[in-house]
């Protein structure tokens, strides 16, 4: 079975063919980095606008790659939510158009959901149950992943997600949008401890998370003085530590809590270099071990939407044909579709 997959929550516009006998067939996103860099962040409006003009140049080229016809496409995925309205209603139209004019079902498919599963598109993947650590601009949150379909969430971020600390300090510190990889750049440069910034909620006892302190300690720091470009590099750095060392010391809690043994970690933060290094050395520690995506489907994608599409088809969840009606949820908790 062929499933497309398109994703457009946010700036990323994500097209994907996934067969469910040979894999990823070929995928293909835009990003809309370069367009939303003058306004500091992402603008929902031109987002939108965006997609339209992205979503059919890209299915043509995943097609082209895949050595596919649309004819022999057998379903179409697409992120309903979590998102900007506007944006995930670009995508969800032209995913149920298309469906509706090919004769085959369109599944849609939770953003976060997408992300959880990403690793089981790698080479090696984690056996069933699982410790989820999902990190995104918009989500912190630790679940037990029982099986396709069955999220228990652990804890989550009180606060700011850790993506969104990490662009938020970035603006701080004068970087540009994004700011998470900016930052984690920026942060190689720099020596962590020379400031000394807090771990938030590291022993309050449970798997919660609050990072929306620790851009306010950065701010009073950054405006006690003047800041040269080492010093804004060790703040960096030391805000870079703060975060990965709750986090990987809160995923592993998790992990001993539950007796499980592999750890997920999914969402755009877990591109980050030091998350890894730290995740990988905690796990090691409890004879554990971490399955991350492929770097590049780290960040929102179409594939993780295909994928998850044809997990559910596969489980016998048959949507029902061209209902030529449908919905996106901006807002839509993940532990809800369990
Ligand atoms: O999963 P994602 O692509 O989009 C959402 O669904 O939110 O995650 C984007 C987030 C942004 O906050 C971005 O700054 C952050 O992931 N990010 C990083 C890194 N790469 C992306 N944060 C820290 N270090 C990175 N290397
Ligand atoms: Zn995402």
């Amino acid at each position: 079975m062929k499933v497309l997959g398109i994703e457009s929550s946010c700036d990323e516009t994500g097209v994907a063919l996934y067969d469910t006998e040979r894999g990823l067939l070929g995928h293909a996103v835009h990003t809309q980095v370069a367009m939303h860099e003058a306004y500091g962040g992402v603008v929902p409006e031109l987002a939108s606008r965006d997609h339209v003009r992205r979503l059919i140049p890209l299915l043509e080229r995943v097609l082209a790659d895949s050595n596919c016809a649309r004819g022999e496409i057998d379903a179409i995925a697409y992120t309903a939510g979590p998102g900007l309205a506007g944006a995930l209603l670009v995508g969800a139209s032209f995913a149920e158009a298309l469906a509706m004019a090919l004769g085959v079902p369109a599944v849609p498919v939770h953003h976060l959901e997408g992300h959880l599963l990403s690793p089981l598109l790698a080479d090696e993947v984690p056996q069933f149950p699982f410790i989820a650590l999902l990190v995104s601009g918009g989500h912190t949150q630790l679940m037990r992943v029982a099986r396709v379909g069955d999220y228990e969430l652990l804890g989550e971020s009180l606060d700011d997600a850790a993506g969104e600390a990490f662009d938020k300090t970035a603006k701080l510190l004068g970087l540009g949008y994004p700011g998470g990889p900016a930052l984690a750049k920026l942060a190689e440069t720099g020596k962590p401890g020379r400031y000394k910034l807090p771990r938030p909620m590291m022993n309050s006892g449970d798997l919660s998370f609050s990072f929306s302190g620790l851009k306010t300690a950065v701010l009073t720091a950054a405006r006690a003085a003047e800041l040269t470009e080492a010093d804004r590099a060790d703040l960096a750095a030391e805000f870079q530590e703060a975060v990965t060392e709750v986090l990987a010391a809160k995923a592993v809690a998790a992990c001993r809590q539950r007796r499980l043994s592999s750890l997920v970690v999914a969402g755009g933060v877990g591109a980050n270099r030091r998350l890894r290094q730290r995740l990988d050395a905690a796990m090691a520690k409890i004879g554990g071990r971490v399955f991350y995506p492929e770097l590049e489907l780290c960040t929102d994608n179409g594939a993780m939407i295909a994928f998850c599409g044809a997990q559910r088809l596969m489980q016998g969840e048959l949507p029902a044909l061209g209902k030529g009606a449908f919905a996106v949820r901006p807002r839509w908790p993940l532990a809800e579709i369990s």
